[in-house]
């Protein structure tokens, strides 16, 4: 699939498979059972980690009686820490389908698969037709979907009426230049942010109602140049454990990232919107 190839020019998607070798370096071997937390250090591909999914409970309300539909759910963390806490049936829709078969493996290994169904799909395609959910989350994954309106709009059909939804998003602060515009495209497979008005403007067209935001920018520049920095001062530990190669691309995405919010361009927001 061409954009599942594409989406591989941002490091973080390459060779996820190496969360095995850090819980392999912790002496867990390929087998054994695991428990969610053993997870957490390596499978949040979004900001603030757990923290960031605890105030997603929070603000949905979400309970064992929850029926969650995540979009773009990555290597699983975010689902397998929802379904841990709070009780609640997550489905996880990824893209990429090296994410999902780990994500499926890992889940099963913690004893959450009653919990979780995992599906690889593009979430455009709508995969799930005619299914509705008390809940959408979404962390870090519509950056990477341009066609907002088609997005909105299968969102709004997998609500049950009054279902909320919440999205932690970039949003565009300033125009980038042409190096920063080709490092979101390229590196951060990001090619359109748009800015907080028009973000709101398109849930409101979509047919969401209640929409809160709330801006993550500084925050998420703090974030980013904290992860930053603690990656590269463990970088004897990343080649040990992940090669040169791998550690070289992840510094770098690390760095793009952090230097896109350093210089203001992109910010970010935690979205809480619900259905009509
Ligand atoms: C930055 S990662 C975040 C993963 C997960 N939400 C987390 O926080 O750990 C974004 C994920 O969205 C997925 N994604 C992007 N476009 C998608 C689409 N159209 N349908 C389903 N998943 C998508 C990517 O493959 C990637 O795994």
């Amino acid at each position: 699939m061409a954009q599942d190839q594409s989406m591989k020019t941002m490091r973080l998607y390459d060779q996820v498979e190496r969360i095995l070798n850090e819980l392999n370096h912790l002496g867990i071997d390929e087998d054994s059972p695991l428990s969610v937390e053993d997870l957490t250090p390596f499978d949040q591909y979004h900001y603030h980690g757990t923290a960031a999914v605890d105030e997603a409970a929070r603000k949905l309300g979400a309970t064992g009686d929850t029926q969650i539909l995540e979009i773009g759910s990555g290597i699983g963390g975010p689902a397998r820490h929802m379904a841990h806490v709070t009780g609640c049936k997550v489905t996880a829709v990824e893209l990429q389908p090296d994410l999902s078969a780990l994500s499926e493996q890992l889940t099963a290994r913690c004893g959450l698969s009653g919990q979780i169904d995992h599906v690889c799909a593009n979430v455009l395609d709508r995969p799930l037709e005619g299914q509705t959910f008390d809940a959408i989350m979404s962390f870090l994954v519509f950056l990477h979907i341009p066609a907002r309106a088609e997005l909105f709009d299968v969102c709004r059909s997998s609500l049950k009426p009054g279902g909320s939804m919440i999205i932690e998003d970039y949003i565009k602060l300033k125009e980038p230049d042409a190096q920063q515009a080709e490092d979101l495209r390229v590196k951060v497979q990001c090619p359109y942010v748009p800015d907080m008005d028009t973000y709101r403007q398109d849930l409101e067209r979509a047919g969401f109602v209640s929409v809160e935001m709330e801006d993550m920018s500084s925050s998420w520049t703090a974030f980013t140049k904290e992860r930053l920095a603690a990656y590269e001062a463990r970088r004897e530990h990343n080649v040990k454990v992940n090669g040169e190669d791998l550690t070289d691309g992840l510094q770098d995405f690390y760095a793009t990232t952090a230097g896109l919010f350093s210089a203001g361009v992109i910010g970010g927001v935690r979205i809480l919107a619900r259905r009509d």
